[in-house]
């Protein structure tokens, strides 16, 4: 990437960033060269400044998870106006911990946990829930295999649902800094979307709500998937995608 690739605004916030980090030093200008460098090699500005604002928190973020997207603030406010969790709360693929957070912000007395297959991703979402005084637990496991779920009402889940023979064409920000393991979907960007929708079919759980977030081409498979299951809705993102799908069982 060139310098001129990069709008006048990243570039203040990267000026901002290095005198964040040493004060008024003169030692500002090296530090912005270095913040500069890391830009112009793709690194997004996100991981570079550290932390984002998602809904009404501020989260750390790294190379060990997703940069927690709009479009995940909104299913936040799906979910605030769409469910009415009673009891617990599982995220799935929690990643930074941004939706098993904000739902403990938005219900302080519901249990929530986030679960990740990641223990990088989870070390970072204990950090964030710290940062922001928030008790959280977080549990590693591959989907539900370790997690009970005798008293849990909602599912969320974002996981990840990019087809693994696109992965190439990502841009570069995403691919070469995000963490595979939380954007390769598997052969048709449905397989573990689909394992985590037979799991719970498998379990002997009623009145559970889950809430995927989706990919926009994806919505009719997973109509599909749910087939059997109550109430299943599906909603647009704030560009008119399909891009969440809510269902009860
Ligand atoms: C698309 S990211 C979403 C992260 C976060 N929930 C968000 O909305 O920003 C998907 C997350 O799912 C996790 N993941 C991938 N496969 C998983 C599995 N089999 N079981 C549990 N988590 C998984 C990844 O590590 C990653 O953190």
């Amino acid at each position: 990437m060139n310098i001129r690739n990069i709008p006048e605004h990243e570039l203040a916030r990267l000026r901002e960033k290095a005198k964040e980090i040493n004060g008024a030093s003169s030692s500002n200008e090296q530090d912005y060269s270095t913040l500069l460098t890391r830009r112009l090699n793709h690194e997004p500005l996100q991981y570079i400044e550290e932390y984002v604002p998602f809904y009404t928190i501020q989260l750390k973020v790294d190379q060990r998870c997703l940069i927690p997207r709009p479009e995940t603030e909104y299913l936040i406010e799906l979910i605030k106006e769409n469910t009415n969790p009673l009891k617990s709360i599982l995220d799935i693929g929690t990643g930074s911990g941004c939706i098993a957070l904000m739902m403990k912000a938005l219900y302080p007395n519901i249990e929530v946990t986030g679960v990740d297959i990641s223990e990088e991703a989870l070390s970072i979402a204990i950090e964030n829930a710290q940062l922001n005084s928030l008790a959280v637990n977080f549990l590693q496991s591959d989907l539900l295999e370790n997690i009970k779920t005798e008293n849990v009402d909602l599912i969320i889940a974002n996981l990840p649902y990019i087809p693994e023979n696109t992965l190439e064409s990502l841009d570069k920000e995403v691919i070469d800094y995000e963490p595979l393991i939380a954007l390769n979907g598997g052969v048709d960007g449905l397989e573990i979307i689909s394992r985590l929708i037979n799991q719970i079919e498998d379990r002997d759980i009623s009145d559970l709500t889950l809430c995927l977030e989706i990919d926009s081409t994806k919505s009719s498979q997973t109509l599909d998937l749910l087939s059997d299951w109550k109430d299943v809705k599906l909603f647009k993102d704030l560009a008119e995608k399909d891009r969440y799908v809510f269902a009860t069982k």
